[in-house]
């Protein structure tokens, strides 16, 4: 018997099984980024409807791979908020569907939140808290004090940019492909970060949590294409583009950083915890690693494949079931203000 967790918040398709141990029997995903890569962003009409082709085959093969057989799904959990429309209409959809049928409960999560849950899963059991967690992703970045799981307060965030629309972006600039993210850091890896001087905006304020990114993106810009340059300027040659990205990842890594460190000061919390798409991002896994080492507090940073987007995340379902807590058969989505909502083709002007 095991949990059945669905994901379709933005462009990944997927679905997990994780017993009451939290052990993790299958986690199925189906990436869009081949659908979305000629826009260069989500395109939410597309998303959707990718959902509704893979959602079913996609459940199916979570439910084979953890050997459970669908009478062995005990409760089905869904990520309703917050995400795009109608991605997350999908994944609801079939959840109902499914615990509807099995006469099984339905709990819907918040995809934030799970995302800093999947440290819980990569540590094996509960992560002490209070601490101090960063979502970074597509569509967000935030800070939160988390007091537990279920309970996360936003301490600050981006007030522009989410750090993986950033990459996204800088990625475009730089004619690099698409998601940005893991471009960058691949041609980076050939590239002196020294050689660009680029903008830490608000690092050095020390009265706010926020962060910002569309400055550094636009610093980039102006390297690679000066002002009055043609629309058409080529992109980089290699060893340049090397340098540009390894610049601007180091820009994006201590700019979060130094956020994180602020965070630390002013909520005294002795851990931190990381998830979302650009925690995979092995500049920012080292250096949140060594604050972590130089503030003497515990970090928790889940493997790669628990920081993009994932139903193995939807294991945070759990901590309302043990509690005898689900939702009626009338749970709704919650898209909410979220810039993953308004994230379309991101034209890097
Ligand atoms: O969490 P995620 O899979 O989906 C959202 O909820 O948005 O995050 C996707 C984002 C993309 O912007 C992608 O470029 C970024 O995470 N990303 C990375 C890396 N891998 C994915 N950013 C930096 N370095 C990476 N290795
Ligand atoms: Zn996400």
């Amino acid at each position: 018997m095991a949990l059945l967790a669905i994901e379709t918040t933005c462009d990944e398709t997927a679905a997990a099984v994780i017993t009451r141990g939290r052990e993790v029997r299958s986690s199925v995903v189906a990436s869009q980024d081949s659908l979305h890569a000629r826009w260069r962003g989500v395109v939410p009409e597309i998303a959707s409807r990718a959902h509704v082709e893979r959602i079913i085959p996609v459940i199916d093969e979570a439910v084979r791979r953890a050997g459970i057989g669908i009478e062995g799904v005990e409760a089905v959990a869904v990520a309703v908020t917050p995400g795009l429309v109608g991605s997350l209409l999908v994944g609801l959809s079939a959840a109902k569907g499914i615990a509807a049928t099995l006469g099984v409960p339905l709990v819907g999560y918040d995809h934030i939140a799970a995302h800093l849950y999947a440290c819980r899963l990569a540590h094996g059991t509960p992560v002490p808290t209070p601490l101090v967690g960063l979502v970074a992703s597509g569509g967000h970045t935030s800070l939160f004090l988390v007091r537990s799981p279920l309970e996360i307060e936003r301490l600050g965030g981006t007030i522009d940019d989410a750090a993986g629309e950033a990459f996204d972006k800088a990625a475009a600039l730089l004619g690099l492909g698409y998601p940005g993210g893991p471009e960058i850091e691949r041609c980076a890896k050939a590239g002196d970060a020294r050689a660009h001087r680029l903008p830490r905006p608000l690092v050095s304020d020390r009265e706010r949590l926020d962060l910002s990114f569309s400055g550094l993106k636009t610093a980039l810009r102006y390297l690679v294409r000066p002002p009055g340059a043609a629309n058409d300027t080529p992109p980089p040659e290699p060893r340049v583009r090397a340098d540009l990205a390894a610049s601007f990842q180091q820009a994006v890594v201590d700019c979060i950083v130094a956020k994180l460190s602020l965070a630390l000061d002013r909520t005294g919390c002795r851990g931190i915890a990381i998830g979302g798409g650009v925690a995979a991002n092995a500049l920012l896994r080292a250096s949140v690693a060594r604050l972590a080492e130089d503030r003497g507090v515990a970090v928790f940073i889940p493997p790669p494949s628990l920081c993009t987007d994932n139903a193995a995340m939807g294991a945070i379902a759990w901590e309302r079931l043990d509690r005898g807590d689900h939702d009626d058969l009338d749970l709704d989505v919650t898209p909410g203000t979220d810039r993953a909502a308004s994230r379309r083709s991101s034209s890097p002007r």
